[in-house]
């Protein structure tokens, strides 16, 4: 207690998430919703963190798992109060299981929600935070994602929202043990703009799926700007349209746009549309949580999951996410031009081809820098960062890519 108590007195000395000393990168890690639902055990979390160390992906940086819903009996301890593990699920409890993903080298996230019931109704944590901030660090809990549902109406302006939210980051931080505070908004009420001060991380859209385009009317918005029901079945392209405004929101310190899970590995995609999917989520800096059964992944789709020059530049730090230059139509989609300037004055450059069509397009450097036009005049090496290739910039690149497909560069200064 005495070590709590100075940690929290040593390195929060206000009580807000965003100083919990967390985040100053995104997030990277496995959360189980994706692939496995409400079908979780402490034995199917254990084989995911066992497939994750042993595929090397930990080293690259992969650290948090992440256990979703479902983890709990359906009604609260009636004397403590606290929310109760599915023995049959977790026979040896939490803590058990929290201590082994620690001793394999990982961190120990979970979920709740800011709500009467879990989305998918089990007990929430609204009105009980203290308690369940308090059984979540004893627990050994490093990482909270806290969900919108069942919100009893405390919800519909930023700041009933904010209201609400800020009550468990204090309670975290209240604890004296850093908990990575993700919150799960859906974007319905703007987070990126009140929840910097006590969030690491807030989520942007509805809930996505295993789906590169395909537009579903549970997932009605195609806009960041649409407020009040973001839904879910969200494609990765209705993603992408709704981050590209948002990168000007997301920095160190501050937090970070959460794009969701990922869906690489999977099976609902082709190699390209991963790719995709991969490239726009590391270089607008979103979270990159796996989202599979990584012990049955393809050797393809691992390759893209550990594209390490990808996941150096979601890892650099002190810069900010990739900027959208310009959308443009292109054959039944759009294509957009991508690009961001890292902590060592390289540029992250991007072409990302929404359409079914091949695309062939001459890139122009007074687009990628048109806010810093005095880089437009430089020459640059370019390495494309899927194949490796590198050639020499001069005014324009050109630029091939297959449907649906994306790539991607790294800028550097031509000696
Ligand atoms: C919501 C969240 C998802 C997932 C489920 C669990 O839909 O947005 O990410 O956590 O709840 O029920």
């Amino acid at each position: 207690m005495i070590y709590n108590f100075l940690f929290l007195v040593a390195t929060i000395p206000v009580a807000l998430a965003h100083d919990n000393g967390l985040g100053l990168t995104p997030q990277m890690g496995w959360n189980s919703w994706n692939k496995y639902g409400c079908n979780i055990s402490a034995n199917d979390i254990i084989s995911a963190a066992t497939s994750i160390k042993e595929k090397g992906l930990l080293d690259l940086g992969y650290e948090y798992i992440v256990m979703d819903d479902c983890w709990a009996l359906k009604t609260r301890d009636p004397v403590t109060k606290q929310i109760v593990p599915d023995p049959s699920k977790f026979p040896n409890g939490i803590k058990n299981l929290s201590d082994s993903i620690h001793d394999m080298g990982f961190k120990w996230g979970m979920y709740s929600s800011a709500g009467k019931y879990t989305c998918a109704g089990y007990p929430g944590s609204l009105d009980y935070e203290e308690i369940d901030a308090t059984t979540f660090a004893s627990w050994g809990v490093d990482y909270l994602k806290y969900d919108n549902c069942y919100n009893q109406g405390r919800s519909g302006t930023p700041s009933e929202s904010f209201k609400r939210y800020e009550v468990m980051s204090k309670a975290l931080n209240s604890t004296g043990r850093p908990i990575f505070y993700s919150l799960c908004q859906w974007g319905e009420d703007g987070p990126w703009n009140w929840a910097s001060t006590i969030a690491n991380s807030w989520r942007i859209s509805g809930d996505i799926y295993d789906n590169f385009n395909r537009y579903d009317d549970r997932c009605p918005c195609e806009s960041f700007q649409c407020i009040g029901l973001q839904g879910f079945d969200c494609s990765v392209m209705n993603i992408i349209r709704k981050a590209l405004p948002l990168s000007q929101k997301a920095r160190d310190r501050d937090g970070w746009n959460d794009l969701d899970s990922l869906e690489v590995g999977n099976g609902g995609m082709t190699y390209d549309e991963y790719v995709t999917h991969f490239t726009v989520w590391a270089i607008l800096k979103s979270p990159l949580m796996l989202g599979n059964d990584v012990s049955a992944m393809s050797d393809q789709d691992l390759s893209i999951v550990s594209n390490r020059d990808l996941i150096t530049i979601n890892q650099d730090r002190g810069t900010q996410p990739a900027y959208s230059k310009w959308t443009k139509n292109y054959g039944d989609s759009i294509i957009i031009l991508l690009s961001g300037e890292l902590s060592n004055g390289d540029w992250v450059v991007a072409l990302v081809n929404g359409a079914s069509q091949q695309l062939t397009y001459n890139i122009s450097m007074t687009d990628v820098f048109i806010d810093n036009r005095i880089y437009a005049e430089k020459r640059w090496v370019a390495r494309d960062l899927w194949t490796n290739e590198t050639s020499s910039v001069n005014n324009f690149i050109i630029s091939n890519v297959k449907p649906h497909g994306t790539q991607v560069w790294r800028f550097s200064k031509s000696s």
